[in-house]
């Protein structure tokens, strides 16, 4: 990573990927040969702690596998990855089992995403359970002081989750997540699913919380609306790689990337004034199984050339942040 995506501060780099990709092999049909899907193809990003990196990009951008990779939910084909500095790919299942502690995760559906057959107080105990040999009722006792922490009361303790809001129940997800003092968080769509009116409690109570424990948040969400607040800088993704990656307000305020100008002219709550120029974006994200030559987003690009269907940009600084376009400069 150079330096154009490094923050001035001195706090430790908690997450630190490199060149994360992952493939997936699928069958087209039956006497077809098998096709490669490549859902996540070359990130790189730093996180450093009390900070969150906001990833944002259409549905099928490769946010969600993002997520499970860089949390091992479902391990990288290749790159690297760095929890607090140390290695994560290669290590023993007891190794990992230790360093796993330190990013968790939270999950966009908080209907699906927590046991309905368990109550809270188990739900939040289970990490404890599987991760420490701490006695019973020290369990419940950190469990009950979590629910404080995350704005439910303690008394709700045995409740199960159905008889939760859908923002309670995000409360009840994060809680969970912060069950093992991790220093990373991955938020993937966290309050995507909530009504507008909570989006902004449930944003608040994770800002909050940042600020108390000093969490490095990974925060993804097709939404820029939603990260415009919470994040200190955005990676944008398309087809599975990172195409414009800054700080917020570069990002946000002087955009580079044709591909970030049209998401944000389509979020008129982030940029009035870049709406003037509104672009719609022509034709449908393309297939990750057959992805265009050269630029994989020419084909939707209102500024593409000749240049732009022939050779595929590198990622490469210009104005204080990185971004992959032939074109960049002329993007003012
Ligand atoms: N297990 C899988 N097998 C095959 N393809 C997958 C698998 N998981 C995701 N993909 C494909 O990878 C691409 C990225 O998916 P995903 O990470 O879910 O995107 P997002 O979260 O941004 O909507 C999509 O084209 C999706 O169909
Ligand atoms: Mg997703």
């Amino acid at each position: 990573m150079t330096s154009t995506t490094q923050t001035t501060t001195d706090s430790p780099v908690v997450l630190e990927a490199h060149n994360l990709r992952k493939h997936y092999a699928v069958k087209r049909g039956v006497f077809k040969p098998m096709a490669t899907v490549k859902a996540l193809d070359g990130v790189s990003f730093q996180l450093q702690a009390g900070r969150t990196l906001a990833v944002v990009g259409e549905s099928g951008c490769g946010k969600s596998t993002l997520a499970r990779s860089v949390t091992m939910i479902e391990p990288p084909s290749s790159g690297e990855l760095h929890y607090d500095g140390r290695t994560v790919l290669g290590r023993s299942a007891a190794e990992l089992k230790e360093l796993r502690r330190t990013v968790q995760m939270v999950f966009q559906n908080p209907y699906g995403s927590l046991n309905p057959r368990k109550t809270v107080g188990s739900i939040l105990t289970e990490p404890l359970v599987i991760n420490t040999d701490m006695p019973k009722d020290e369990r419940r006792a950190r469990a009950v002081a979590m629910m404080g922490k995350v704005g439910l009361r303690p008394d709700q303790v045995d409740r199960y989750p159905h008889m939760f809001s859908g923002g309670q129940r995000q409360r009840i997800a994060i809680a969970r997540a912060l069950m093992l003092n991790p220093r990373v968080v991955v938020a993937d769509e966290p309050v995507s699913a909530l009504d507008v009116s909570i989006q902004a409690q449930v944003l608040n109570l994770m800002m909050d919380l940042q600020e108390e424990l000093n969490l490095a948040y990974l925060f993804i969400s097709h939404d820029l609306s939603v990260v415009r607040h919470i994040a200190d800088a955005i990676m944008v993704m398309y087809l599975g790689k990172p195409v414009e990656h800054g700080a917020k307000d570069v990002v946000f305020n002087r955009p580079r990337h044709p591909y970030t100008r049209i998401l944000l002219a389509a979020t008129p709550r982030v940029n009035p004034a870049l709406r003037v120029e509104r672009v719609i974006p022509k034709g449908e994200l393309p297939s990750p199984l057959n992805p265009p030559p050269g630029c994989s987003f020419h084909k939707r690009c209102p500024f593409a050339t000749d240049r732009c269907a022939a050779e595929v940009p590198a990622l490469r600084p210009v104005d204080d942040r990185l971004v992959a376009c032939h074109h960049a400069e002329q993007m003012t």
